[in-house]
């Protein structure tokens, strides 16, 4: 059976400069991606821009520039930005694309086929900034402004006419699903939040506006405009060619196999789009998984909250690998994370100078010395060298259902639990004090340059630059990195010379230290 994997990311906005929850959104995916690349798998990893909608066309009047010119621009910063951040995305779409707005158009046809779709009037709230409608319920006053309860971004009255999306048809569907795919929306708490939103009672949904005009119009009828979100999910389709099911990137990679996503927009993934797919008779994708919000202070990190920690100052001051760790364990995933600048310094010099970039060193150097710079030739295991090695194979298809279940926390202590492990072992078989035993010599250096072969496999999907650099010094290529052979103990050529092994993870010099 083809082994596929189909992982996205939301389309950004691209009226912000790029933060840390947009960094923190594509890391995770691109995790995700990598891990099961490794694993042979076939990935399909999507990200890209929401270009279309009044928000955009605001911000576009704003910096004074037609849309399209402003989407062009901005839509590159966040090309610029899967770059710095190293993603291994297979495909970068925007909603501006003529592939994305041919996807959409037969989309509104379907759901008009299938008689879900008609014309009335909508008069309700309206958060542009979360291009979001609202129930008088979900909003509230504050110094005289209304705004939404959950964003806390203004909203604005709409009167107009509009199309119709028959949401409330789907109800009962929608319940039936959840119930019968309990894997459906992740992790338990959002699943729960969504199932309690359905059962209070869903009300059709306004999917045109026609006060303004940047968008995509509805066919046969261009005085309206397809509502952004309606446009914006559709992306995950139109990435793969639909509706040409005969096409080889839908055939393989349809259903998804994770829509990555912030809490934020839970709703829009986890009901209105299962929705819309169920009316046009399309396949649900696998899971939608609602991550948590980076904090700063106790707050979601955002422009309009002016406590952004910009990525690209991170990595310019540490590097992009350690704060692609730093993110990857410190948040706990699932939940919201609070970051800062000076437990991203700890983690560092902890985890990745200490520990990982330590072990790395230590062990090539003490091959350097007292090996001729080469990887053992003759050895010989004891129990307790196979008893660490083996516990890597062990794990393996743990490792793999762990993943599945987007259980990065379990990987990332596994991680962390295997170097202070290999460390330990190193201290306690004390190989300096072998030097009149050759063999058990060579044993336990060949031993702590597997267990740093291994650890570097795993670690490829968290920071691969860095994972490589060290594999590098057995001269193993990306290509080369394969999540099976951490099964293997005598996988490095014995014989073969080193090569030599830079600083990897520079200790950062702390004010109090
Ligand atoms: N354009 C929509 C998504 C459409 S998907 C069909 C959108 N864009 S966004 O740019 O506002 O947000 C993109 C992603 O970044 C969302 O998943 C959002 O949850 C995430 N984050 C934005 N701020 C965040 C934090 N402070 N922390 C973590 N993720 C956050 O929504």
């Amino acid at each position: 059976m083809d082994k596929n994997f189909y992982i996205t990311t939301p389309i950004y906005y691209p009226s912000a400069k790029p933060h840390m929850g947009h960094a923190y959104s594509s890391i995770i995916a691109d995790f995700f991606a990598r891990f099961k690349k490794i694993d042979g798998f076939n990935v399909n990893f999507l990200t890209g821009t929401d270009e279309h909608g009044l928000k955009i066309q605001r911000s576009a009047e704003k910096a004074g520039m037609e849309p399209q010119i402003f989407c062009d621009k901005i839509s590159k910063t966040f090309r610029d930005l899967s770059d710095t951040l190293n993603l291994s995305n297979t495909d970068f779409i925007r909603t501006t694309e003529k592939r994305h707005k041919k996807t959409v158009h037969h989309l509104w046809n379907e759901l008009v086929k299938n008689d879900d779709i008609y014309l009335s009037n909508y008069s309700g709230w309206y958060s542009v900034s979360d291009e979001a409608f609202y129930n008088e319920d979900e909003i509230e006053e504050v110094e005289g402004k209304k705004i939404a309860i959950s964003s806390k971004s203004p909203v604005e009255w709409i009167e107009e006419e509009s199309f119709f999306f028959r949401l409330s048809k789907w109800e009962k569907p929608l319940l039936e699903y959840y119930q019968a795919n309990p894997d459906f929306i992740a992790p338990e708490s959002r699943k729960n939040e969504v199932i309690s939103f359905v059962k209070s009672g869903l009300k059709d949904l306004s999917v045109s506006r026609k006060s303004f005009s940047w968008g995509i119009p509805v066919p046969n009828n261009k005085g309206h405009i397809i509502y952004v979100w309606l446009d914006a999910l559709t992306n995950y389709l139109s990435a793969l060619n639909y509706p040409d099911k005969n096409d080889d990137l839908f055939k393989k990679f349809w259903p998804a196999t994770i829509h990555l996503i912030g809490k934020d927009i839970l709703r829009f993934h986890a009901v209105y789009w299962p929705a819309f797919l169920l009316a046009a008779k399309i396949d649900l994708p696998k899971r939608v998984y609602g991550h948590g919000w980076i904090l700063s202070g106790e707050e979601k990190m955002s422009k309009s909250k002016g406590n952004i920690l910009d990525p690209l100052e991170i990595i310019k001051q540490y590097g992009l690998d350690p704060l692609r760790y730093y993110l990857i364990k410190e948040v706990s995933f699932g939940n919201d994370g609070n970051i800062s600048q000076e437990r991203l310094e700890d983690c560092i010099n902890s985890d990745l100078a200490n520990n990982y970039g330590n072990l790395c060193q230590r062990v090539t150097a003490f091959v350097n010395k007292n090996c001729d710079g080469k990887i053992p030739l003759e050895i010989k295991f004891l129990d307790e060298d196979l008893l660490i090695l083996n516990k890597f194979k062990d794990n393996l298809d743990n490792i793999r259902s762990k993943i599945d279940d987007q259980n990065i926390n379990f990987y990332i202590n596994y991680i962390v639990n295997s170097l202070f492990e290999a460390n330990k072992y190193f201290n306690d078989q004390e190989p300096w004090k072998k030097k009149n035993d050759q063999i058990r010599l060579n044993t336990i250096v060949y031993t702590t340059l597997e267990i740093v072969r291994k650890i570097s496999f795993l670690m490829y999907p968290i920071i691969p630059e860095s994972s490589l650099n060290v594999l590098n010094i057995f001269n193993i290529g990306e290509k080369k990195v394969e999540l099976n052979s951490i099964s293997d103990n005598e996988y490095l050529i014995k014989g073969k010379k080193l090569n030599k092994i830079d600083i990897l993870f520079k200790k950062i010099e702390k004010k109090n230290d």
